[in-house]
């Protein structure tokens, strides 16, 4: 066994926590041998639902969980943490506008943020799942300056997973078959899923399928899954999320496959024409546990409208968050 390192997740009393905390604490996302000691983050009034997950969590007796610490303090939650999934959010109220929805966010993910700066592990890898999930990345990357803002990811694995899901289905193949998925930009319904460079046993993906399924079906069906789920439960979706999120930090923690690559909602670095800055959803290999953006995709016509559109999206969420950034 490995020394163990130290995983906060917030919003640890929440549906996704409760979906999330069991798989990371059995060895699903840093592998069977690595010991992890959970730092559990919820506001106060969930502390005692909390600790009926803490409870739940101990009597699993998992072999690779080494410790749980359950508070509702910041500096505790962070306090040398390796991984930060960063899932308790606000979610949006009836009547509530998206820039009511930002301002409630920036409440959160800023002071989450300075916490990171003050307490986390200087090569801590942040991942953020609650929504909106990009432009909270940008928050909490704004308000800690003495980390990499390269550390400051946000989840479009997710809707990665589901566009494999649909191909697959569509092309009666496997989602194991299928490589080179991307999604492209925010994880809202701007979002682009792109499959003109992915290929299904190896060949082109975009010449198994017909155009119009392509833009009629496939895109508008990956793009509102998380409504459709939403009616369909009653809820948001938790378990897909988790697993998702594990998919996340475990590529970005081991690496992606040869030959292959996953989308992660990375700062911009103005590759393929995108506003730098934006946290956005782009194909990336990882290799020691970095990641790195692939380079020289060709971009037609209809992926560049796409690709701009939810860039402006992202920029205009930016905009709105601006006076929630540290100064400098
Ligand atoms: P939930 O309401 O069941 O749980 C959220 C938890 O966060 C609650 O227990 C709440 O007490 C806690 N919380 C709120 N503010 C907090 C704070 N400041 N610090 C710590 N904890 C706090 O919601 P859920 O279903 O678990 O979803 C969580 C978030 O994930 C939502 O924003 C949802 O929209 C988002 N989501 C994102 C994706 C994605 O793909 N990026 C997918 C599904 C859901
Ligand atoms: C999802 O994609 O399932 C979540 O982000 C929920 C939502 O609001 O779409």
């Amino acid at each position: 066994m490995k020394a163990p390192v130290r995983v906060a997740v917030t919003g640890a009393a929440g549906q996704i926590g409760y979906a999330l905390l069991f798989r990371i604490a059995a060895g699903d996302m840093l592998g069977p041998d690595q010991p992890v000691i959970l730092h559990l983050l919820e506001i106060t009034p969930a502390l005692p639902a909390l600790q009926g997950v803490v409870m739940e969590l101990n009597d699993c007796a998992f072999p690779t969980l080494a410790g749980v610490v359950a508070t509702d303090d910041l500096n505790v939650a962070f306090k040398d943490v390796d991984y930060a999934l960063l899932v308790g959010a606000r979610p949006r109220g009836p009547g509530m506008e998206r820039k009511d929805l930002l301002e409630a966010n920036g409440a959160i993910f800023g002071p989450q943020g300075k916490a990171l700066n003050d307490h986390a592990k200087r090569d801590v890898k942040v991942l953020v799942v609650g929504n909106p999930a990009n432009t909270n990345a940008l928050i909490a990357q704004q308000n800690a300056p003495d980390l990499d803002p390269k550390q400051f990811t946000a989840m479009v694995r997710l809707d990665h997973n589901r566009a494999l899901s649909q191909l697959a289905e569509k092309t009666g193949a496997h989602t194991t078959d299928i490589q080179r998925m991307t999604i492209w930009g925010n994880h809202s319904s701007t979002q682009y899923p792109d499959i003109h460079h992915a290929t299904v046993k190896g060949k082109a993906a975009i010449e198994a399928v017909d155009a119009a399924w392509y833009k009629d079906s496939f895109i508008p069906t990956v793009q509102q899954r998380g409504a459709a789920i939403i009616k369909a439960r009653g809820a948001s979706s938790a378990a897909s999320a988790a697993s998702a999120a594990i998919d996340h930090m475990r590529d970005w923690a081991f690496g992606t496959q040869d030959g292959d690559w996953v989308s992660m909602a990375i700062p911009s670095d103005g590759s393929y024409g995108i506003a730098p800055g934006v946290i956005y959803g782009y194909p990336v290999t990882v290799k020691d546990g970095k990641y790195a953006i692939v380079q020289g995709l060709e971009v037609g016509a209809f992926s560049r409208e796409r690709m701009d559109a939810t860039d402006k999206e992202l920029r205009e969420e930016r905009a709105g968050v601006e006076h929630l950034f540290a100064k400098r």
